[in-house]
This record gives C-alpha cells, sequence and structure tokens, in this order.
C-alpha cells in the first residue's frame, strides 16, 4: 500500500476539549478504487477535499453504504479496535442488497489498521471518547441511466468523538412516516436511510421531542429503532429488544450489550414487541427503563416516550440502579481496556509505522 504522509499535521488545530462529531478530521484518509471489476491503488494519502463529476452516479442515484466504528486508548496509550470484522462484515452485507462490490478483507483491515496506526495522535485519551471511524463506498461513474456503477470509490476517514448525546432523550413514538419497508434496505447502512427520517424528525423536534421511536411501515404497532439507535426496553425484569430483521440495523453495539447483559445473567428477549406493551408497561409502572444503543450513541437512555400525543414519563432513577448505565460502563471498560475482554472483541494495534 502507498502511503503519502502530510507535510504537516493539522492536530494542533483541534480542540479535544471541545469535539464536536465530524467536524474535523484526522490527517490521513484511506483510499482504494474499483475498477474494471478489480480493486486497486489503496493508498493513504492527506485528507483533503476531492474532485468528482457532478455526472457522478452516486449524487444521482444514491449508490452509497457507510460503517461507523470506534477506535480507544487505554491508560497507556495503547490503541485498541472494537470488534472490526463485524464492520467488515455487515460493510459488504449492505453493498451487496445495494449491487454494489465487495471490499475484500485485506483491503479494509490494512486500510483500517494502517490508516489508525499513523493517526493515532487523533485518538482522544478520555473515558468515553474515541476516534470515529467511517469507512464509506460510493458509484463514480459518469452517466445518468439508472443502472449501478462499474467504478466506485472506498474510503475510510477518522473523526475525534465525544458523546453524540449529552442528555437523556425524549422520544416519540412515529405513526405516520416510516424508516424501512418489507424486501426494503433498513437491515443495511445506506446512506439513503438517514435522509428520509430528517423531515418527521424536524417535525418531532418542534414539538419538542429529541428523536422518533420508529414502527413497522404496515401498523405501526411494532416498535422497530430509533434514529441512529437500535433500542432495547428494560420491561419485567427482562432486557427485550426487537428482533434485528430486514427492516432493522444489525447493530454491533447492540449486539455487544445484549452478550454482556446475558453473562451477567440478565434476562434477554429479541422479540417482535409492540407498542402496546410500551404503553401498557409505562402506565403500570413495569417498565422500568428504555435505552438506545449504537456505535455513535454507545448507550443513550430515554427520558419520557410519547404516543399519540401523550408523554410518559419513565422512572428517575439514579445511575447507580440504571441497566443502562450499568451496561456502558461493561461495554466501555472493555473498549478502553480496562476490564477482560471475555468475548475477544478488543483488537489491539502495533505500532506498526
Ligand atoms: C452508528 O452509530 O453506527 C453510526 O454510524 C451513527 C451515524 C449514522 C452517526
Amino acid at each position: 500500500m502507498k502511503i503519502e504522509k502530510v507535510l504537516n499535521s493539522r492536530i494542533n488545530n483541534m480542540d479535544f476539549n471541545n469535539i464536536s462529531f465530524g467536524n474535523s478530521y484526522s490527517d490521513h484518509i484511506f483510499c482504494s478504487e474499483f475498477r474494471n471489476g478489480k480493486w486497486i491503488n489503496p493508498i493513504i494519502q492527506p485528507f483533503e477535499n476531492m474532485m468528482f463529476s457532478p455526472g457522478s452516479l452516486v449524487f444521482h442515484y444514491g449508490q452509497a453504504v457507510f460503517e461507523g466504528m470506534k477506535a480507544y486508548k487505554d491508560k497507556n496509550e495503547e490503541v485498541f479496535l472494537f470488534r472490526p470484522e463485524e464492520n467488515f462484515k455487515r460493510m459488504n452485507r449492505s453493498a451487496i442488497r445495494l449491487e454494489m462490490p465487495t471490499i475484500p478483507k485485506y483491503i479494509f483491515m490494512n486500510g483500517l489498521k494502517n490508516l489508525i496506526g499513523l493517526d493515532r495522535n487523533w485518538i482522544p485519551k478520555n473515558y468515553g471518547q474515541s476516534l470515529y471511524i467511517r469507512p464509506l463506498l460510493i458509484a463514480t461513474d459518469v452517466g445518468l441511466s439508472v443502472n449501478p456503477s462499474n467504478d466506485y470509490l472506498f474510503m475510510i476517514m477518522t473523526t475525534p468523538s465525544d458523546a453524540y448525546y449529552k442528555n437523556p432523550l425524549k422520544i416519540k413514538i412515529e405513526e405516520k412516516y416510516s424508516r424501512s419497508s418489507p424486501g426494503g434496505v433498513g437491515f443495511t447502512k445506506y446512506s439513503g436511510n438517514y435522509a428520509p427520517s430528517f423531515y418527521p424528525i424536524r417535525l418531532a423536534r418542534e414539538e419538542g421531542f429529541d428523536q422518533i421511536l420508529w414502527t413497522d411501515s404496515s401498523t405501526h404497532t411494532l416498535i422497530e429503532e430509533s434514529d441512529t439507535m437500535n433500542v432495547c426496553f428494560w420491561l419485567k425484569d427482562k432486557l427485550v429488544t426487537p428482533l434485528a430483521n430486514e427492516k432493522i440495523l444489525n447493530g454491533i453495539t447492540c449486539k455487544s450489550v445484549l452478550s454482556l447483559a446475558k453473562k451477567e445473567g440478565i434476562d434477554i428477549q429479541k422479540r417482535n414487541l409492540s407498542v402496546s406493551e410500551i404503553i401498557d408497561g409505562l402506565k403500570k409502572g413495569f417498565l422500568k427503563e428504555a435505552f438506545g444503543c449504537g456505535t455513535a450513541v454507545v448507550i443513550t437512555y430515554f427520558q419520557t416516550i410519547s404516543y399519540k400525543g401523550k408523554n410518559f414519563y419513565l422512572p428517575d432513577l439514579p445511575d447507580e440502579e440504571r441497566i443502562s448505565i450499568f451496561l456502558k460502563k461493561r461495554l466501555l471498560d472493555i473498549q478502553h481496556n480496562l476490564s477482560e475482554d471475555p468475548f475477544g472483541w478488543r483488537l489491539k494495534l502495533e505500532k506498526i509505522l
């Protein structure tokens, strides 16, 4: 792989006390092109603006998939990736669904390891902070006929990250708009899954909510997911999450949280979860907690859930009594190498460059 290092790092312009998600990128980016059926030209180069023809297919028909993953530092400034192979596999599942070429493992993993190794100074040091890693695959053919592209560009870029949400969330159960549909692309990290939520989320924000809780597109009676998060409910002493299916993103953080919970002896259930069960739990007090989990948000609990114009408050528990806070700490401790790694999720990065 070719490596072109920056002459002058921008790191001194980075304010690590005031991290704003995705506003500052580390010095380098990894790129590889797909042309004539082959992956070629893997390179790490300075992160800078790129030139694309306005006729590039990605801008018109939206062939673009991405991933979200993180690198962490421990107290000795050793660097760890968290379950990177899961992101690699999911990216290729997304690519297949969007009729894009899959990325070979050596391209993905070598690009990733070398990039993070080179930009390791950009990984914030504090507990809960990390370097967010964004792999992105886009269609680069120029042409307007509605066909999959022949050529693609795969990139990996990184941005320092802190808590995505600063406060517990006020959530509205959505009854009109939908995120995904049967046979659709809800299970992928397709870029086009996000923009259609902006309008309903703005409407919800105007009503005083932070986020939407999506329900199934046909009946709006089953809980699916929320914004960039999978959701979990602490219902009658069981941790319940909607079954990841073709409509729900198969979240790596959610999967990890459930494995940790199970290991702690917590009863977990992956199943269809109805809106009425949640509302009943809120009314009768057997829904103790609800939270979202995802790479960017880690775990963020909900303060209120609103349905048909009625606002329900979740119990105002102290942090020590919250299963969400307990599981978040268990997860972050593993990610920051502060505890045993019973599932072998950490990948230590050697100082390679
Ligand atoms: C994630 O949490 O997995 C993400 O990639 C979130 C991103 C869309 C902000």
